[in-house]
């Protein structure tokens, strides 16, 4: 039933979909369509199998496997990365391929025997060594943090194919191997949210893996990831994406995002979101109860500008808004500017300051002073929060980005 796709000659896709799954880490990071675990079969004089699955992929794992080779030709697992969406599956296949070594580098054995408590036969690797299959070599590339301390790619030299493990990956299922299968915009905004949701916190850390990859001067046709897609046609586009991103480049846009109690809230959001739009910013409103958390974390990844907004609940702000902070301050988010606003009963100026706190706890700077009114919003007041927006966009304009929109 499950078949292996062949990518070229002597290398092939054996990885699995879960077509199920509808969040990544359990919270914020929703995966609408799933998500792949890709793992690769490549066959030389000697047989290396890349990544692992999930542990209830095993089945579907093994069955694509065995439909290239018997199980017993296959010398090498390679474990790039121990997080259990790659390693789950790794105890049975070990049962099934005995005499295989389990390749992977001294914190991925760490981690491995945390996890498993098994003595496999590891062969322990750095970053710079070789493993000769035969006629082609793969080297190792260590990326620790990108996303775990063992991360790990690899290169296999004779092909100028970078297997990439997480990084350049997605949360995205489909019966679609590869970027030029499906449109570019897709692939990109796929991207753009697994970077954002996943990886962002880690920038300083991918920036240095990038540019030490690019100083090792090696030619990257394609980039094989273990999650979604694959990049065949544009793995310079996924390489600059994520250099774009990991520098905090930001194009001059608008993130506007709320909660409303009553509506006063949300009538000062609109009346600020008109002033952004006379200027001719590119903007985008969301309510936060009703919009996903993961695509609003996605549009924020580039956006220059951050507006909050809350009302007044228990001299704070409301949980759904204080969820947001507290997602945005874990992804450490470089080169942005905010505004507050909101509104109140009785307890003046209590939820703006919350915003601003909480903002500023995020490595956010306060472009302006807040706007706070009480109980419903005047003509007047509705009209400041028209000049606010106005005044926002022009603090945004003065800082110009260079990437294109997601
Ligand atoms: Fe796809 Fe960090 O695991």
């Amino acid at each position: 039933m499950f078949n292996p796709l062949k990518i070229k000659e002597n290398l092939y896709w054996v990885g699995v979909i879960d077509w199920d799954i509808r969040s990544f880490h359990g919270f914020t990071y929703s995966t609408q369509t799933g998500t792949t675990y890709n793992s690769y079969l490549l066959i030389d004089e000697k047989v290396a199998l890349i990544d692992g699955v999930k542990d209830c992929f095993y089945p579907e794992w093994l069955e694509r496997i065995s439909k290239v080779i018997d199980l017993k030709r296959i010398d090498y697992f390679i474990c790039n990365h121990v997080e259990l969406d790659h390693s789950g599956a790794i105890p049975e296949m070990m049962k099934r391929i005995p005499k295989a070594k389990l390749v992977t580098n001294q914190r991925g054995k760490e981690a491995l025997l945390k996890h498993f408590y098994t003595e496999w036969d590891f062969q322990i690797v750095k970053g710079g060594d070789k493993l000769s299959l035969g006629k082609k070599n793969l080297r190792f590339i260590e990326a620790p943090m990108v996303h775990w301390p063992d991360s790990m790619f690899d290169y296999l030299e004779e092909e100028g194919i970078l297997f990439s493990n997480d990084a350049f990956g997605q949360h995205y299922a489909s019966s679609h191997r590869f970027d030029d299968e499906v449109s570019f915009d897709l692939v990109m905004d796929e991207n753009a949210k697994y970077y954002a949701n996943i990886l962002w916190p880690l920038s300083p850390i991918i920036l240095k893996k990038l540019e030490e990859i690019k100083a090792m001067n090696i030619p990257i046709k394609m980039i094989l990831t273990s999650h979604g897609l694959s990049w065949r046609k544009y793995p310079q586009k996924a390489i600059e994406s994520y250099l774009n991103w990991a520098k905090g480049i930001t194009v001059p846009k608008v993130i506007i995002a709320y909660d409303t109690m009553y509506y006063s809230t949300e009538k000062m959001a609109q009346a600020i979101l008109e002033g952004i739009i006379l200027e001719g910013l590119d903007a985008k409103l969301y309510r936060l109860p009703i919009t996903d958390m993961g695509d609003i974390i996605k549009k924020f990844l580039d956006a220059k500008g951050l507006l909050l907004g809350s009302s007044t609940i228990n001299n704070d702000i409301l949980p759904t808004v204080a969820k947001f902070l507290y997602e945005i301050k874990g992804l450490r988010p470089l080169n942005k500017i905010a505004g507050c606003f909101g509104s109140y009963g009785w307890a003046k100026d209590m939820a703006v300051k919350t915003l601003e706190t909480k903002l500023k706890e995020a490595g956010i700077s306060i472009a302006l002073p807040s706007l706070n009114f009480k109980y419903v919003p005047s003509e007047d007041e509705l009209k400041q929060c028209f000049d606010f927006g106005r005044k926002f966009a022009l603090e945004v304009k003065k800082s110009q980005g260079s990437i294109v929109s997601i």
